[in-house]
């Protein structure tokens, strides 16, 4: 890690402009959480609705009070079990916290990453990043520099580059304003991972639970129509979009790709973890090769990867399936 780096980032989130970070779970696009003017220009170079809101970025537990009240013993047992690391909690905001941070809602999103650049970043700052995946609204989050660079080009004041994010997928957010915790989106810590730490069940969310934009039903979505399906009935597709003269990205765990013209096939790895790391970059990769249709085989419905189930359900949610005219 360069420490020149650091301190230019550092005097790029003061002045109000935007900074891009790694973290271990995606990039994330930073600013002043303090400085309302630079969170509106955070929304407005992301296109997020206003009333959607950000997580605020902490080096340490010693400044949640600058941001929270009202933390329940709860709360404190899951920051002390899973702080620093890919847990968003949802909790009180305290008074202050702007209405650009929060979307005008009576409760704050906050992180301590463990990634050590993240950490470094948000130390020598001293204070809270507001930091949304570094991607377009609705688009596929970022998990390497690269990523960032190209979707948002000189938009972006500093990008830092450390290769890429080990867990791949967002955070796991937990409302954790009440006596029960709830479940908003799933993610490398999981619901039993948290009923282990805590000793209380975890529940689904309710409409009265806080909104969370990114369990907006279409989210994560490449520009390609995306189709998840079990195995046979991909192969079968696939074979018939070719042979109409489409063209066709597949990402399956198996690496026998059939010989169809037209076919760009990536072999995703066979465990949950390692899948979850890929996913996003994969989902690039294919979403860049020009074609029709991006069909995913279809994973193992088991606890181990309800998260990856729950990403690609949301990337498939905005696609209309793709033409397939009668054969004659
Ligand atoms: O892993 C992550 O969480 C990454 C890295 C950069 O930390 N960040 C991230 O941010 O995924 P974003 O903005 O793409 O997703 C944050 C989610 C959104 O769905 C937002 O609605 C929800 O957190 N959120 C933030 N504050 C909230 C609040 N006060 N109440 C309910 N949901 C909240
Ligand atoms: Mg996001």
């Amino acid at each position: 890690m360069n420490a020149g780096e650091i301190e230019k980032a550092v005097a790029v989130l003061r002045r109000g402009g935007l900074v891009a970070f790694p973290t271990e779970t995606v990039y994330g696009l930073g600013a002043d959480a303090g400085n309302p003017a630079a969170v509106n220009k955070l929304y407005a170079t992301k296109g997020r609705p206003a009333d959607h809101p950000v997580i605020v970025h902490l080096a340490d537990i010693a400044q949640l009070k600058r941001w929270t009240r009202d933390i329940t013993p709860i709360a404190r047992k899951l920051a002390e079990r899973f702080w620093p690391g890919p847990l968003t909690m949802i909790l009180r905001r305290a008074p202050g916290v702007s209405d650009a941070i929060t979307g005008g809602q009576d409760t704050v999103g906050i992180r301590i990453p463990s990634h050590p650049l993240a950490h470094t970043l948000l130390d020598k700052f001293g204070g809270g990043i507001a930091a949304p995946s570094a991607n377009r609204f609705g688009r596929v989050s970022a998990t390497l520099a690269e990523h960032v660079r190209r979707e948002f080009g000189d938009a972006v004041d500093f990008v830092f580059n450390d290769g890429a994010c080990e867990v791949g997928i967002e955070s796991t957010i937990v409302d954790a304003t009440g006596s029960a915790l709830v479940l908003l989106r799933p993610g490398h810590v999981t619901a039993l991972d948290i009923e282990n730490a805590t000793g209380i069940a975890i529940v689904a969310p309710t409409v009265h639970s806080p909104r969370a934009s990114g369990t907006l039903a279409a989210h994560y979505a490449p520009a390609t129509p995306l189709l998840v399906m079990e195995g046979d009935l991909l192969l079968e597709l696939a074979a018939t979009l070719t042979r109409q003269g489409q063209r066709v990205a597949v990402l399956a765990r198996s690496a026998l790709q059939p010989l169809h013209h037209g076919l760009t096939w990536l072999a995703a790895p066979l465990e949950a973890h390692a899948y979850a790391h890929d996913l996003y970059a994969n989902l690039r990769v294919l979403d860049a090769a020009g074609c029709g249709a991006l069909l995913v085989e279809q994973l193992p419905q088991t606890p181990a990867w309800a998260a990856v189930n729950d990403r690609l359900g949301r990337a498939a949610a905005g696609s209309r399936p793709p033409s397939t005219p009668p054969l004659c």
